[in-house]
């Protein structure tokens, strides 16, 4: 069931059940993170490894001082500037939190997501909101509420409509646990800016398949369609079942009507918000393979390519 109903969804937190929240990123598939019955079931609904740990979700970086989370110089400098944001900030576990969250690490993520709706919920709540994106393990994030009733209205009793999802891409992920601040997934947050607020340089892990950043292995973000970047590869030949993701411009290899713009303005913000949506869309269609460009890399370009990149890999 779909609706804006936040008392529900507190009541259904309460009796350990699961419930679907908008965020500026995606949706979220969320669990009160001290249950750990609950949280169980989120591992359950999106069929997602155990040893993958989870972001949990506040309103306030206070709230997750009171919950023991040690403030660090970096973390309240950041969370200063991009709180609440598409920023996650890994660091120490507290003994407050379960090791069913954490997949045993001794480090914990932290989000405080920038919604209007979601942030009043969790003003309401006692505890801190577990919440992995809300699809199924290794299919695309859900950026409406409706993806999400389409993946999981059976096995879920709620989703929270919040509205598209503003930014459409999952949050940045930076590492603080460490002597060294890394970067562990690419979002609406680039690199640049986390190193222009903390007065460091910082390192990028995104090219490893690390089991750091485990939801940032290779296969994810899989469509059941074959993708190909026009610019790296031999085409195959062109089909009237093939469709083109394009930035801004149409591409001479295909007719008009065969091709996705997804920002006519070239505002890449915009192109990243309708991302995952059509790469929905483009699924339910019987293709042949889909072509996708490089976007510009830079800010929010980067993201965007780092998960065409994922998508393609899977082929
Ligand atoms: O935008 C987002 O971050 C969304 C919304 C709902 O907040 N959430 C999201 O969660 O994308 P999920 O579970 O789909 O991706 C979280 C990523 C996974 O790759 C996971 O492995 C990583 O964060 N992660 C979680 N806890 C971690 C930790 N302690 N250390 C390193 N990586 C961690
Ligand atoms: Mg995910």
């Amino acid at each position: 069931m779909i609706g804006t109903d936040i008392s529900f969804a507190k009541k259904l937190f309460l009796r350990s059940d699961l419930v679907a929240i908008p965020t500026e990123t995606v949706y979220g598939l969320a669990a009160n993170a001290f249950d750990t019955r609950a949280v169980l079931k989120i591992y359950e609904v999106k069929n997602r490894p155990q040893f993958n740990p989870l972001i949990i979700h506040s309103n306030s970086i206070e709230r997750f001082e009171s919950w023991g989370i040690q403030m660090s110089d970096r973390l309240l400098k950041l969370a200063h500037k991009f709180s609440p944001g598409p920023l996650t900030y890994v660091v120490k576990k507290s003994d407050m939190i379960p090791d069913i969250i954490t997949a045993g690490n001794d480090t914990v993520a932290i989000r405080i997501p920038n919604h209007e709706m979601t942030l009043e919920l969790l003003s309401q709540l006692d505890f801190p909101l577990a919440a992995p994106s809300a699809n199924p393990s290794e299919y695309v994030s859900p950026t409406t509420a409706q993806h999400v009733e389409d993946q999981l209205s059976k096995k879920i009793k709620y989703v929270l409509d919040g509205g598209p999802c503003n930014i459409g891409l999952e949050s940045t992920i930076v590492d603080l646990s460490r002597d060294k601040v890394r970067l562990l997934r690419l979002g609406a947050i680039s690199k640049e800016q986390i190193e222009e607020c903390l007065n460091e340089k910082i390192e990028d892990l995104l090219v490893s398949d690390n089991i750091l950043a485990p939801g940032m292995m290779k296969r994810h973000y899989a469509t059941s369609h074959k993708i190909i970047f026009e610019e790296f590869v031999e085409l195959p030949t062109v089909t009237k079942k093939t469709r083109a993701i394009r930035f801004n411009k149409y591409s001479p290899l295909l007719p008009e009507s065969q091709q996705i713009l997804l920002s006519k303005d070239s505002n890449l913000y915009e192109a990243a918000s309708k991302l995952f949506a059509v790469l929905r869309e483009l699924d339910k269609m019987d293709l042949d393979f889909i072509i996708a460009e490089k976007f510009p890399n830079e800010t929010i370009g980067r993201a965007i390519n780092d998960r065409l990149n994922r998508a393609a890999s899977n082929n």
